[in-house]
This record gives structure tokens, C-alpha cells and sequence, in this order.
């Protein structure tokens, strides 16, 4: 079988990015070749080079507001390693129509919200304010627009009655968990007829079991 080539890149702490990792083994139709952040001290990082993969570092900041400049560094760190697919792990910065342009296809995100409901942030508030009895995660294929690309596969949790902002989080977390890798290995699997078969086909998950 061949891998998909993926690079992560991250802003944080980097859990989804474990989930990907721990995904990975022999009949896993991915690997994590490489981990890029925008903040030095991204947790993410450490977590890469634990496992052993290639971890780096291209703060942002220094770019000013030059988005462009600051992406296409990160561009050219992923040619280099011929990677086949981006996977955004809580990467905190809005790409640019260059960037997405030029992985167009080849980008997913994940969102926590069923989108379209609560794009953007701190969605877990607002899932609660709206009286939302049901909420959950998104994986999607990345376009222009905040989190409105095409949806890959959602996972739903449950909103209970005493639920905070962090306890719901702290639920749409381990949904993610399970979604990410799921969706991953979805976009990535097979060859042919049957792989793009399965790549054209949603995947929904109850992600909760009481
Ligand atoms: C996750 O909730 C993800 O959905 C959002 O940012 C958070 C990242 O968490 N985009 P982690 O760094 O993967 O732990």
C-alpha cells in the first residue's frame, strides 16, 4: 500500500494531532511525514518529535502581515517533503486564497461544531446559548471561506442539561479524537473506483456512548 504523505500543521497543544499519530500502523493509509507550527512553543511540536517525525518551527510573527510570505514558506517546507495531503490540528491562522489555492483538494480542517451551525470561534458557548441539544465536530475539505468547505464526516455528542462551555468541549474533544483519524484514512484509502467511491460518501458518527 502506498501512504499518503500528510503534513500537520498545528498552533497548540496538539491532541488531535496525537489521535493522528496513534492512528497510524501498518494498515493505516497515512503517515504524519511531517509537523509544521507558527508558534515556536507549540505543544504540537514536542508531540512530533517524541514519535520521532520531523517537527518545525515558522512563526508567523516575523512576517508581519504579510500572510502570503509567511505561507509560502510553509508551502515550500511541504514540497520539499513531497507531501500529498495538509491536515490543519487547531492551526490558528486564517489561510490565505494562495495557500488554499494551492493545496486546493489536498486540505482538511477540523472544526468543532456540526457545521454550517457555529462556524468560527468559541463554538461551544455559542452551541450552549443557542439552546443546542446536539453538537459534536466537522472534518471538511478547506476552501476560501471560514469553515464552509465541503464536509468529510461529522461526529455528534450530546449537549447535557448541566453541560459548560468546558464540559462539552472537553466532550467534542474526544469525538474529535475518534473523527479525525476516521476521516483521514477515509480521504486517503483506497485506490481506483471504490476509493473515490468512498471519498464522495460522508461519514456521520454518534460519537457517545453514555
Ligand atoms: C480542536 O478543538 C480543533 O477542533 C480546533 O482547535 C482545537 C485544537 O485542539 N480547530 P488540539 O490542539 O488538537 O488539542
Amino acid at each position: 500500500m502506498t501512504k499518503q504523505r500528510v503534513g500537520v500543521l498545528v498552533s497548540g497543544r496538539g491532541s488531535n494531532l496525537q489521535a493522528l499519530m496513534d492512528a497510524q500502523g501498518p494498515f493505516c493509509p497515512f503517515e504524519i511525514a511531517v509537523v509544521i507550527a507558527n508558534l515556536p512553543d507549540a505543544g504540537g511540536l514536542q508531540i512530533a518529535r517524541d514519535a520521532g517525525v520531523e517537527a518545525i518551527a515558522i512563526d508567523h510573527r516575523p512576517f508581519g502581515k504579510d500572510r502570503s510570505a509567511f505561507e509560502r514558506e510553509i508551502d515550500a517546507a511541504l514540497r520539499a517533503r513531497s507531501i500529498d495531503l495538509v491536515a490543519l490540528a487547531g492551526f490558528m491562522r486564517v489561510l490565505s486564497a494562495f495557500f488554499v489555492t494551492a493545496w486546493a483538494q489536498r486540505l482538511v480542517n477540523i472544526h468543532p461544531s456540526l457545521l454550517p451551525a457555529f462556524p468560527g470561534l468559541d463554538t461551544h458557548a455559542r452551541a450552549l446559548a443557542a439552546g443546542a441539544k446536539l453538537h459534536g465536530c466537522s472534518v471538511h475539505w478547506v476552501t476560501e471561506g471560514v469553515d464552509t468547505g465541503p464536509i468529510i464526516g461529522q461526529a455528534a455528542v450530546p449537549v447535557l442539561p448541566d453541560d459548560t462551555p468546558e464540559s462539552l468541549a472537553g466532550r467534542v474533544l474526544q469525538a474529535e479524537h475518534l473523527l479525525y483519524p476516521a476521516c483521514l484514512a477515509l480521504v486517503c484509502g483506497g485506490e481506483g473506483a471504490a476509493g473515490a467511491a468512498a471519498r464522495d460518501t460522508a461519514l456521520f458518527m454518534n460519537a457517545w456512548a453514555p
